[in-house]
């Protein structure tokens, strides 16, 4: 694996696109499944967790062919309805096959799936709402064997938590259910909205997808299509972040406003001017920032917190208390520890880390720990006097396609070796 050498202390400038998002492919490329043919996804990402999508879709035998960030899948010849441990350990999404094959065969045979180890991430709510719909599931040895020899039926499920992945598992095996499903307390992210989209361009009828009840008429059949991905709003967080902390002006194209109401005012309070202009946002940093206040992670409409970690390294930097309460995951700081080596002075009692902003940070070596958290590692680099290393890109690559590239062209000095 490679590692990151970052020289930190320049200013950024420029322009830069934002790439496809990572949590909206995943998904819609399982959906692919549900209909026989081909499907065109434009602004596909290149992510090693869409490449280990891609050998899942493959395996099932599906043909995908990549040119640049367009992906065209075939589904004429799925001939499998199980996936190996080892491709459901690459990555948590793996578990939204299990919607996709029980719509698809009436069949899935799958393990629990892999992810950050940011918490213990159950899928009880995903396996609670195949039951409701109709599936036989047994537990064997870690693998998971779900049946529906008569087609999955409609049901109402009501999450205990809006959890995303379960509620865009029960979109994609509600598809082509006998009859409706009604889903309460549905996630709300962008992203169940973009697949959606995806499947109602398929045929499906879905509705209220982005508000907390979400309405699906099963269909018996579903018809290919085409689709653009939405841009990544935590790559535009992260990457803002990265000129906040460098007191820079850069210009990221590819925004929507929406999916960033959450974030925006946390910057705006840390003294930074953010203006859009189409879908293209400027963001001018203060010399000194001021504090974020308190950031509280929720679901969608609420703050992201996918965010967390790259906005702790803005708070890090940043005169005065910055509070964060993680609410989500049970262990997503394991950043903390490394953003201390640079300098930072953050204290965490279980979910609450507290920040007090320092006006310098030095350089370390440091250990990437998870996807958001090795991102936040590196825009904290960013800021620290001197050469940081920060040990592995493996965690990075799953969700940013060629971050120090990105970073390079708009001024700063990141190495990949
Ligand atoms: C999705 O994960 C994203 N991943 C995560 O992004 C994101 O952090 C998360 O949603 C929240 O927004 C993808 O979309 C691939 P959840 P997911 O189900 O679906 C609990 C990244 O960095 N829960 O909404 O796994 C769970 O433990 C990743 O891109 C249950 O208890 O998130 C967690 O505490 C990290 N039982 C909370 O719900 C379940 O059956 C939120 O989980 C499912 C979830």
């Amino acid at each position: 694996m490679s590692k990151l050498l970052i020289d930190g202390c320049r200013i950024l400038g420029g322009e830069t696109k934002v790439q496809g998002s990572k949590n909206s492919a995943l998904p819609i490329l399982a959906a692919s499944l549900l209909s026989r043919g081909e499907s065109v996804f434009f602004g596909c990402p290149k992510l090693s967790d869409v490449d280990s999508s891609v050998k899942i879709l493959r395996y099932l035998g599906c043909r995908v062919k990549r040119s640049g960030h367009t992906l065209v899948v075939n589904t004429e010849s799925i001939n499998r309805d199980d996936i190996p441990e080892a491709m459901m350990r690459l990555m948590r999404s793996s578990i939204i096959y299990a919607g996709a094959l029980l719509a698809t065969t009436g069949r899935a045979r799958l393990t629990f799936p892999g992810g950050c180890e940011i918490g213990n991430r159950p899928i009880d709510l995903h396996l609670s709402a195949f039951k409701r719909l109709g599936a036989e599931i047994t537990e064997r040895h870690g693998e998971l064997i779900f049946k529906a020899p008569k087609g999955l039926k409609g049901a109402n499920i009501a999450l205990s938590f809006p959890s995303v992945g379960a509620t865009e598992n029960i979109m994609i095996a509600a598809a082509k259910a006998k009859g409706t499903t009604v889903i309460t307390n549905a996630a709300r992210e962008p992203e169940i909205t973009d697949l959606a989209d995806y499947l109602n361009a398929c045929g499906a009828s879905i509705e209220g997808a982005g508000e907390g009840t979400v309405i699906i008429d099963g269909k018996e059949k579903l018809h290919p299509a085409n689709h653009s991905i939405i841009p990544d709003r935590i790559v535009a967080a992260t990457l803002m972040s990265a000129s906040a902390v460098t007191g820079s002006e850069i210009t990221l194209d590819g925004v929507i406003k929406s999916h960033l109401d959450a974030i925006i005012p946390c910057f705006e309070q840390a003294g930074c001017k953010i203006d859009f202009d189409a879908q293209k946002m400027r963001i001018k940093a203060p010399k000194r920032l001021k504090s974020l206040g308190l950031i509280r992670t929720n679901p969608y409409p609420g703050f992201p917190t996918d965010a967390q970690a790259p906005l702790m390294a803005v708070s890090a930097v940043a005169e005065g208390i910055t509070v964060f309460s993680e609410n989500i995951f049970e262990s997503r700081y394991k950043h903390v520890g490394e953003f201390v080596r640079l300098g930072a002075d953050i204290k965490v009692e279980g979910k609450v880390a507290v920040v007090d902003g320092v006006r310098k940070l030095y350089s370390a070596p440091l250990c990437a720990k998870d996807l958001r958290g090795s991102a936040a590692l590196a825009v904290a680099a960013l800021a620290a006097e001197g050469t940081t290393e920060i040990d592995t890109t493996e965690y990075l690559e799953r969700g940013y396609e060629d971050l120090e590239v990105v970073l390079t062209s708009l001024g700063a000095s990141v190495r990949k070796i």
